[in-house]
């Protein structure tokens, strides 16, 4: 469910109208509805009320602390994957204590400022890192709290660039050879072994990849106890796809059975990594067609927001559902929406079916929350668009439009 409905011909975010807003802040800009944001939460949490768990919302996938500061509220922890996001999460105001820190390349800064903050547990994925991090709680006086990121070779079947439990990816270590890992980090001082922690991708449609992995990991699990190590947390990372055009991801109720009825009689604390799910279709990217144009073979409709703004259609080839902000009766055209970018790989829709547009007219890009604005660059030397919480009939703006004095800020000539 969500709350980017029309009202008679005109589409609302809530209880607001979408021309309204943009009236008063320009255009492109990034809408979420605070109602849906927090629907997609509750929901998913709920999945897994009957069994001690954490949810852990994955910053990347959209990091405006407006946002985060809402999952806070709600009881969310965050899974980070840099300092940068550290930082983010505790000025939201979200508990270190909910916060778990995975990515292949931490830096020693980083991984001193995580301990600092005493986050909950790092998601380690190397040997070197986990020596490093163990280096460094030494130095700062602190025992860090690990999980090895476990790479159970399972099959997705999502795109190639957001598949990661695959033995050929960089993430994680070998299943195979976790084991000799934790046997290793036990030896470590400033290590506590806290949990094991898997992700296999993103934009997951089935639920096999992810009954896969529980199973595997939970063998794995099983041998460590026999072995005397002490699971609390086990971390089943994020990755259910929602519905961008046809797809039918499986809904969160049945994940979440899915993967409590795998690791159920373990004892540990589940902690869950969702983004996409969360965010995904709880934000829309609202646009203004500038010029329409008929090529040779292709009719273009020409849009101000470019792939600096939404990168997914020109890196994975996604879908994102386009419609009109004003519904009227028209004429369906076959046509491409590009942005003012100086590639051909600046589109948001190709061969796309969809009212004729007319130029000075509003169109929504659905289902834009997640990896939309988190994606944007300054290309082009393009400002950075707004974003726009509705709450109710409220909106607010909680990051403002990019200025071209914002382009040069870090810059400097020489002397
Ligand atoms: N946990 C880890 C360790 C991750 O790497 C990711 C996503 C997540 C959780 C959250 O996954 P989600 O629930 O959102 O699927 N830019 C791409 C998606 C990249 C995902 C990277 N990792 C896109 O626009 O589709």
């Amino acid at each position: 469910m969500h709350h980017f409905q029309y009202k008679g011909n005109e589409l609302y975010c809530e209880g607001v109208a979408v021309e309204r807003i943009t009236k008063e802040v320009g255009t492109p800009f990034y809408l979420y509805s605070n109602a849906t944001l927090e629907h997609h939460f509750k929901v998913f949490d709920e999945v897994f009320s009957d069994v001690p768990h954490i949810t852990c919302y994955a910053v990347k996938a959209n990091s405006n602390i407006a946002i985060l500061d809402i999952f806070g509220r709600l009881g969310g922890g965050a899974d980070i994957v840099s300092g940068g996001e550290l930082f983010r999460a505790l000025r939201a105001g979200m508990s270190p204590d909910k916060i778990v820190y995975s990515g292949v390349g931490k830096k020693v800064d980083e991984i001193d400022f995580a301990l600092k903050s005493d986050i909950l547990m790092f998601n380690v994925e190397s040997p070197q890192e986990l020596r490093v991090i163990n280096d460094r709680a030494g130095a700062l006086g602190k025992k860090a709290r690990i999980a090895i990121r476990v790479n159970p070779d399972v099959d997705p079947k999502t795109h190639p660039y957001i598949s990661t439990g695959l033995k050929k990816s960089k993430f994680g270590i070998d299943i195979k050879r976790a084991l000799d890992e934790y046997r290793n980090a036990r030896e470590l001082k400033n290590i506590e072994i806290a949990g094991v922690d898997c992700h296999i991708g993103s934009q997951i449609t089935e639920i096999g990849p992810f009954k896969d992995a529980v199973r595997k990991i939970k063998e794995l699990v099983l041998t460590m106890k026999s072995e005397g190590f002490e699971i609390k947390y086990l971390d089943l990372g994020g990755g259910l796809g929602i519905p961008y055009n046809a797809e039918e991801p499986p809904h969160p109720f049945d994940y979440g059975k899915t993967l409590m009825e795998g690791v159920s009689d373990l004892g540990c604390t589940l902690i869950l990594e969702p983004g996409r799910v969360i965010v995904g279709n709880a934000g829309i990217l609202v646009t203004k067609v500038l010029y329409t144009k008929e090529g040779e073979e292709k009719s273009f409709v020409i849009v101000d927001a470019g792939m600096n703004d939404m990168i997914r259609p020109s890196i994975y080839g996604s879908f994102h559902f386009i419609q009109p902000v004003i519904k009227e009766e028209r004429k369906d055209v076959m046509v491409d929406v590009v942005g003012p970018i100086c590639e051909s790989g600046d589109f948001l829709a190709k061969e796309r079916q969809m009212p004729e547009a007319r130029p000075g007219e509003l169109l929504a890009v659905m289902s834009a929350g997640a990896y939309g604005f988190a994606m944007a660059s300054n290309y082009n030397s393009r400002p950075r668009v707004a974003e726009i919480l509705v709450q109710g009939d409220q909106y607010h703006v909680i990051r403002k439009r990019e200025g071209y004095e914002d382009l040069i800020r870090m810059e400097k000539i020489p002397d």
